[in-house]
């Protein structure tokens, strides 16, 4: 078969455009080309073996498996990531997250920024590509999480720039930074329990639940802030649909002398809080 003929074949089974598309990625993947070169291309022959391989991948797609684990890429704040199932697929809200660090890194100049529950490195990763300046360390509880994002970090040549420690939220940080940013688990396991099926069969369940109602992390990283003897300038968070309330409570119950803002994502959800530390 042809690189035409194989694409028609799997286009002809499929209901939607975007697996139209997936068979796109998966083919220039598999045959390490562009896309670009699938259509100028069109009579190549496939080796029986790639067609094969191409079928076993698509049909794992089509089984409900995020292409990015199936190609172990994902664009991230126009970076590229490797991901595979050690850590989660990281997702276009989140680097409104960067976004925000990096307005704020006008006005400082340059910091030192903690990333916590870095999984694929890609916020810590993405802010130090930005920042020449900045001193960024990535932490996560997760091993296996880290040894990708030290991967990521190898590829975008950000070695000597990036510290990776293991650590449960706070506790392994001894030095102050300026900025803390996380993007923790926040899926409730009894309120809020919004997840997609493939979600929850594919991705890493420790970079998911959040506790009861997804927001216990956030309520352990206040607790061990506050009892830091140092205090950052800023301390930003991604949180899930309708958990801003709680959010607003922990920040009255543990910060209430500090300012909170809460901005929306681009669907107009409330997705991200900053809280100001007057130090
Ligand atoms: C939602 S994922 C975010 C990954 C990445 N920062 C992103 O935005 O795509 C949450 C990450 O937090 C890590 N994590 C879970 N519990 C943690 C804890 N107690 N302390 C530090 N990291 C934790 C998970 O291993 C996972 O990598």
């Amino acid at each position: 078969m042809n690189i035409g003929q194989i694409l028609q074949n799997a286009k002809n089974n499929m209901k939607r455009q975007e697996e139209a598309l997936a068979a796109e990625l998966l083919l220039s993947f598999l045959l390490n080309k562009k896309k670009e070169y699938l259509f100028l291309n069109p009579s190549e022959e496939i080796h029986q073996e790639q067609e094969k391989n191409f079928q076993a991948l698509f049909k794992r797609f089509y089984q409900g498996e995020p292409l990015a684990y199936l190609t172990h890429h994902k664009e991230f704040f126009g970076l590229d990531f490797h991901v595979d199932k050690r850590v989660l697929i990281p997702r276009p809200e989140t680097e409104l997250l960067v976004e925000k660090v990096l307005e704020l890194t006008k006005k400082t100049g340059d910091v030192r920024i903690l990333d916590i529950g870095t999984g694929s490195g890609c916020i810590a990763l993405s802010l130090a590509k930005n920042l020449p300046g900045a001193q960024i360390t990535a932490s996560d509880i997760s091993t296996e999480a880290l040894q990708v994002a030290a991967l990521n970090r190898e590829t975008h040549g950000l070695k000597d720039r990036v510290t990776l420690i293991e650590s449960n939220l706070l506790q392994n940080i001894e030095e102050p930074f300026d900025i803390i940013v996380a993007n923790l688990p926040y899926i409730g396991e009894k309120k809020f329990n919004f997840v997609a099926r493939e979600v929850y069969k594919y991705e890493p369940h420790i970079a998911l639940f959040g506790g009861d109602d997804g927001t216990f992390l956030y309520e352990q990283l206040f607790q061990q802030l506050k009892a830091k003897k140092w205090q950052p300038h800023f301390l930003l968070g991604e949180f899930g649909f309708l958990q801003g309330e709680k959010i607003r409570g922990l920040h009255a119950q543990y910060f209430p002398d500090e300012q909170l803002e809460i901005f929306q994502d681009y669907a107009k959800i409330e997705r991200i809080f900053m809280i100001l530390f007057e130090t």
